[in-house]
């Protein structure tokens, strides 16, 4: 939100090689093989190399730490494999897995093991980004909240924190160690920070790498850098602190999800700067999707970054810049579970539009990736390229609205021409006849350029064992099988293409689908005219060389195309929903494919494949002319959700009551704290400085009354969209709400100021009263600006007085049960907050809500201020062998003045409310959610105003339903009761 700047790494194309046919095809082919020395990373100013065979990297963000069920993780990768990815970039966060300084965790939901071996097995490369610090919108942007309590500013040589970010890195690096390419692992980059650009502090760049080295790290070390460096203190390119091989962050289509119609590049080109001479241009992070910092909904956001965006900018990098590494920030997004979220830009939704749903769904998006980065990987020479400019490029369109830019690869003399309007904010469409001299001679094609879109075309390639001399069709992807080239090849629906092969004589030509004029020439040309239309289908054959079935789409058709690899040779399959890989063995082709519907399955194999298997069915097949294996695949099995009924609930504020025993809370005495941020009078109230990070904490003060006491004032601050509700002796005072970020400044230490009336004839002389208070902490500030200020801003009571009293207040604090000792170390630190119910294990399975009072649902309940909890228990028996994709919705309009936390079988798996964000539905990850068993869901809904209408209709859904999937194991953790709970 901030940047400007943008990178992108590269993608590589040697797969066709046997060597690279695992990393890119498929889980079934394992592991990517490292060089027998050194880490098997190498570079040069064009691209990364692997085992010494140029890559050019198509990498998709995603976290594990927002998807907390290992069982999908697979269902993950293979989507990202499939859509022509050839790497995923993570992040570590350090919070997830840090309760308490010293104690870390990396079992269960915080296994990164098994998530590394996960992406190993899907045959993904993997960038690790270990932070320290690493922003993501998450809490603290990574740094546990109990960092808050360490002397030294965060993200600096200071001593304090040297020595929590080093055991941080002593634990997470050993892990990713053993997963680098010369261990038989993936991981082939280590990042180092995450846009470090302000304060910056270069000794703590140096030992951040300095560590990872005597960790056992081999890989090429990189950052990325963000936000046009020159307004910045260092890109790390050079001087103290650089790094091997640094990227560049690019975000050029803002994160204004708003006005996604309109907006077009406002935060610049989005040409990957060149950094280094002696290294590829790595973007770093390149946007793919957007934050909902305005609340639109993530629909917005994956049309303000949808396919034209993708096309213009995407394309454009790769031309102008040359890049060759490219890591897309979201490739998936998931779930802000728990107290994960950063406050001020997230709830609990990360969706952020990315290509893959937080549901886990397939979106245009990924279909546009699907297009380029089957190219990138099917096309090798794009792996080392140079812009030729000036009469060297020569390639020229005769329409001055269309601009052209060329590469070309010095080695193999393939040419590339970008097509795009010459005016990028274009939304005409313009037509041009491109004249092109490539190796093979000078070609007149005609090319068409809708509004903001962008051809790469290629010519003077060996495809196969083809020539293509030019086309202005472009390549989605092509493949040697069974002794023929099979190529996909597309352009926009209607717009006309011409593609130009060469043959030593003249080739028999079949034209087996579509509309398709040829003519061959006796230099040795044969000339294809067509209209981009469905699906042309093409056989050449003879002409001196091998076969080619050519297969001429449009966007849409040539999406709907996937390929495997398999031990002998790719296999391209046509109509299923998603194909995770494939397998022919003694003439049957096994495909495990996901089918939303059932339809026609087309199988292009060896010749040999005769009989098709996809998933756990046997499809009868019948031989097309086009040498392929057509058949009908089977579609899912309904799948029924239950019903919500028979809800429990309780009141979930006993602490509101003047009688309420707290002896064993914590007394908030303390005198001094880390925080820039002092108390201008009294104790600090910090939560944090208790131990109490994450989630709603309770304050409750005592004081003698006097009689004369006419208000409270009160300051807190909760981050953004929190709120804090206020009892005297029972009796509810009223709400506000709490400090945000933006007033996060050491001036002004009061920022979130509530003033609550004490109405006349409550308090008695010399009676104690009782005030209590629950805070709700929304998470933490991220560190972006590596400034202390921000990141620690105390969280809770700020400040409190009461008018008309000069009596003393003695103050007790309630976090969440153990604070950083957890009771519940599966669920983990960010699971619960304070609430008396969290506290009780009323989240929990098991818990015994036999006594609480029955009601139909909690929809059109009356609600009074405080806290109510809802439960109710439900079974499920899902089919087997589908993935049914569920979610929890909310009916009605998204309730202002009311938050809701949403527990799944004990696990936080959202937060509902017109003050906490748009969304009205949650996903139930299958895992989390028990899909043939019993299901427990709680509810603790916190009202700061009377609200007779109560919540709305609350209901299971299904987001989709496929035949296929992944088997999920249900998560374990424990019931009620945990250690201390009862
Ligand atoms: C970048 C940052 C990422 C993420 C992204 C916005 O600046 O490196 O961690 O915060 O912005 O989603």
């Amino acid at each position: 939100m901030k940047l400007k700047a943008l990178a992108v790494l590269a993608a590589s194309l040697v797969l066709l090689s046997p060597a690279f046919a695992g990393p890119a095809e498929g889980r079934t082919a394992g592991p990517p093989k490292g060089s027998a020395t050194g880490s098997g990373v190498t570079y040069d100013h064009h691209s990364l190399m692997i085992g010494g065979r140029r890559l050019v990297v198509q990498a998709a963000e995603v976290h594990y730490f927002r998807l907390p069920s290992p069982g999908l993780w697979p269902d993950i990768m293979d989507k990202i494999r499939a859509g022509g990815f050839n790497a995923i970039s993570v992040y570590f966060d350090w919070a997830y897995h840090s309760p308490k300084p010293g104690v870390y965790d990396f079992t269960g939901v915080r296994d990164v093991d098994r998530f590394l071996r996960t992406a190993e097995r899907a045959g993904l490369y993997v960038i690790a980004r270990p932070g320290p610090y690493i922003n993501a919108e998450t809490t603290g942007g990574g740094f546990p909240a109990w960092l808050k309590n360490v002397p030294g500013r965060a993200r600096s040589s200071d001593a304090g924190f040297t020595e929590a970010y080093r055991d941080w890195l002593r634990h997470i690096n050993p892990i990713i160690a053993r997963h680098q390419l010369s261990r038989g692992g993936s991981v082939v980059l280590y990042n180092a920070e995450n846009e470090y650009a302000a304060n910056t502090d270069a000794a703590y760049m140096q030992d951040v790498q300095d560590r990872a080295r005597a960790d056992g790290i081999d890989v090429p070390i990189t950052t990325n850098d963000c936000c046009d460096a020159a307004s910045w203190t260092s890109t790390w390119a050079e001087g103290p602190g650089a790094v091997q091989l640094p990227g560049v962050d690019d975000y050029p289509q803002s994160f204004d999800c708003a006005n996604a119609d309109t907006v077009w590049g406002p935060w610049g080109e989005g040409t990957t700067e060149r950094l280094r001479d002696d290294i590829p241009v790595f973007a770093a992070e390149y946007q793919a999707g957007a934050i909902d910092g305005n609340n639109t909904g993530y629909d917005g956001c994956r049309d303000l970054t949808g396919p034209a965006y993708m096309k213009y900018f995407y394309k454009s990098n790769l031309m102008v810049t040359g890049a060759t590494a490219f890591n897309y920030y979201m490739g998936f997004g998931g779930t802000n579970w728990g107290w994960l979220a950063q406050p001020n830009d997230v709830y609990t939704s990360y969706d952020y539009g990315a290509a893959i749903t937080e549901a886990r769904q397939l979106t245009r998006k990924y279909d546009e990736f699907k297009r380029q980065g089957y190219f990138l990987q099917a096309v090798a020479p794009l792996a080392k390229t140079d812009l030729v400019t000036g009469p060297a490029a020569a390639v020229a369109a005769d329409n001055p609205a269309i601009g052209v830019v060329a590469r070309a690869n010095p080695d193999t003399g393939t040419r590339f021409a970008l097509i795009r309007h010459a005016d990028g904010t274009a939304t005409t469409t313009d037509s041009a006849t491109l004249t092109w001299t490539v190796p093979d001679g000078t070609y007149s094609l005609p090319v068409q350029v809708k509004g903001r879109d962008a051809h790469v075309l290629v010519g003077g390639y060996d495809l196969g064992g083809q020539r293509l001399a030019a086309s202005s069709s472009e390549i989605m992807t092509h493949a040697s099988i069974g002794g023929r080239d099979v190529a996909v090849l597309y352009g926009t629906a209607g717009s006309p293409g011409a593609t130009i092969l060469r043959y030593s004589t003249r080739p028999d030509v079949r034209v087996l689908a579509g509309d398709v004029r040829y003519a061959y020439s006796p230099d040795g040309d044969l000339r294809l005219d067509y209209r981009h239309e469905g699906l042309a289908r093409v056989l050449v054959s003879g002409g001196g060389r091998r076969p080619l079935l050519l297969l001429l789409g449009t966007d849409e058709t040539a999406a709907t195309f996937w390929r495997a690899g398999t031990a002998a040779a790719p296999i391209l399959v046509r109509g299923t929903s998603l194909v995770r890989s494939a397998d022919l063995d003694r003439g049957t082709v096994r495909l495990d494919a996901d089918t939303a519907a059932p339809g026609e399955v087309e199988v292009f194999a060896d010749p040999g494949a005769a009989r098709l298997r996809a998933g756990d069915a046997d499809v009868p097949v019948t031989r097309t002319p086009s040498g392929s294996l057509l058949g009908r695949a089977p579609g899912p099995r309904e799948a029924r959700l239950p019903t919500l009924t028979g809800w429990r609930t309780h009141d979930g504020a006993p602490e509101t009551a003047p009688g309420f025993d707290d002896s064993s809370w914590r007394t908030a005495d303390r005198a001094t704290t880390e925080s820039p941020m002092k108390p201008a009078s009294g104790p600090v109230l910090y939560a944090d400085d208790y131990g109490f990070h994450y989630g709603d904490v309770w304050y409750r003060g005592r004081f003698t009354a006097t009689g004369a006491e006419t208000a409270v004032t009160l300051n807190t601050i909760t981050g953004r969209r929190g709120q804090y509700l206020v009892w005297l002796d029972g009796h509810y005072l009223g709400t506000a709400a709490g400090g945000v970020q933006a007033d996060s400044d050491t001036a002004n230490p009061a920022p979130g100021p509530g003033r609550f009336t004490v109405p006349a004839g409550l308090l008695k002389p010399g009676h104690t009263a009782t005030l209590a208070v629950l805070v709700q902490n929304m998470g933490h500030n991220d560190d972006w600006t590596a400034d202390d200020n921000r990141f620690k801003q105390p969280r809770g009571l700020v400040a409190a007085a009461v008018e008309g009293s000069t009596a003393p207040i003695a103050w007790k604090i309630q976090g969440a049960r153990g604070g950083e000792d957890l009771p519940d170390p599966v669920r983990g630190p960010l699971n619960t907050g304070g609430q008396y119910g969290e506290r009780s294990g009323w989240h929990l399975p098991g818990y015994p809500d036999r006594s609480w009072t029955g009601v139909p649902s909690p929809a059109g309940r009356p609600l009074a201020p405080g806290v109510t909890w809802y439960r109710t228990d439900f079974r499920l028996d899902l089919p087997k062998g589908q993935d049914v994709s569920t979610g929890l919705r909310f009916g009605g309009d998204v309730p202002a003045g009311c938050r809701v936390v949403v527990y799944l079988n004990g696990w936080n798996v959202g937060q509902y409310g017109g003050d906490i964000g748009p969304q009205k539905e949650f996903v139930l990850p299958a895992g989390l959610l028990h899909e043939h068993g019993a299901n427990t869901l709680a509810l603790s809904v916190t009202v700061k105003d009377r609200t007779p209408a109560g919540l709305g209709p609350i209901s299971l859904f299904s987001y989709a339903n496929v035949r296929g999937g992944v088997p999920v194991a249900d998560v374990p953790a424990p019931a009620y009761p945990l250690p201390g709970t009862r």
